[in-house]
């Protein structure tokens, strides 16, 4: 079957992704890649309305296991509607965060046992998973400092430290245990460095399929 890549973009806060994300996007349309360029929570009409309700810090109410399931409801319809489709047709899809994203938050942050997380996952991807995951890693202090100078925040993004050095750990971690399809970019450098690694990332995991 004719399948495309699916590389995904993670980091904490302040770590340059939006940035990291155009450039690595810009690299695969360089080498001749038909690249869909997606986000989550999002990424469909649906899962933008999702993320809204997501991120809105007037819903201080919200439960972590409503959290939970608003996260995979919005992925299991970028799943059907993009994602998936996407792949079967040999296209690429650079995601900006998936379910690493919510091993990290969810379950290294609010603190949800991990075997739910897993669980979810199953069911809603099947056995998809990245081909490849960029992590764009930075202490957190520099990543607040740099986030910010950012204007107003939204309900993650009001966190406090001790929340996103466990968001950090749980990255970390599944790097370490997943090193065939995790690298770790260090974010602390210059923008060209970061580029740079990148780049050796992108071919020594991809290979030929990426020239
Ligand atoms: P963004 O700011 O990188 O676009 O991501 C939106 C927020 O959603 C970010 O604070 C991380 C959070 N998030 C989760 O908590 N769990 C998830 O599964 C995903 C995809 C994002």
């Amino acid at each position: 079957m004719l399948k495309g890549r699916f590389i995904t973009l993670e980091g904490g806060e302040g770590a340059g992704k939006s940035t990291q994300l155009a450039y690595v996007h810009q690299r695969l349309l360089a080498a001749g890649k038909t690249v869909h360029m997606s986000r989550e929570p999002g990424g469909t009409e649906l899962g933008e309305k999702i993320r809204a309700l997501l991120l809105d810090q007037a819903n201080t109410a919200m439960h972590s296991d409503t959290e939970l399931l608003l996260m995979f409801a919005a992925r299991a319809q970028h799943l059907a509607q993009l994602i998936c489709p996407a792949l079967s047709r040999g296209e690429w899809v650079l995601c900006d965060r998936f379910t690493d994203a919510t091993y990290a938050y969810q379950g290294g942050g609010r603190g949800i046992d991990i075997a739910r997380i897993r669980t979810l996952e199953d069911w809603v991807q099947g056995s998809l998973r990245p081909d490849l995951t960029l992590l764009l890693d930075l202490p957190v202090e520099q990543g607040l400092a740099r986030a910010g100078e950012r204007g107003e925040l939204d309900r993650f993004e009001q966190e406090q430290r001790d929340f996103f050095e466990r968001v950090r750990a749980v990255y970390r971690q599944r790097a370490a245990q997943e090193p065939g399809r995790y690298r770790i970019i260090d974010a602390a450098q210059n923008i060209e460095q970061v580029q740079r690694q990148l780049d050796a990332a992108l071919a020594s995991v991809l290979g030929e399929s990426f020239t």
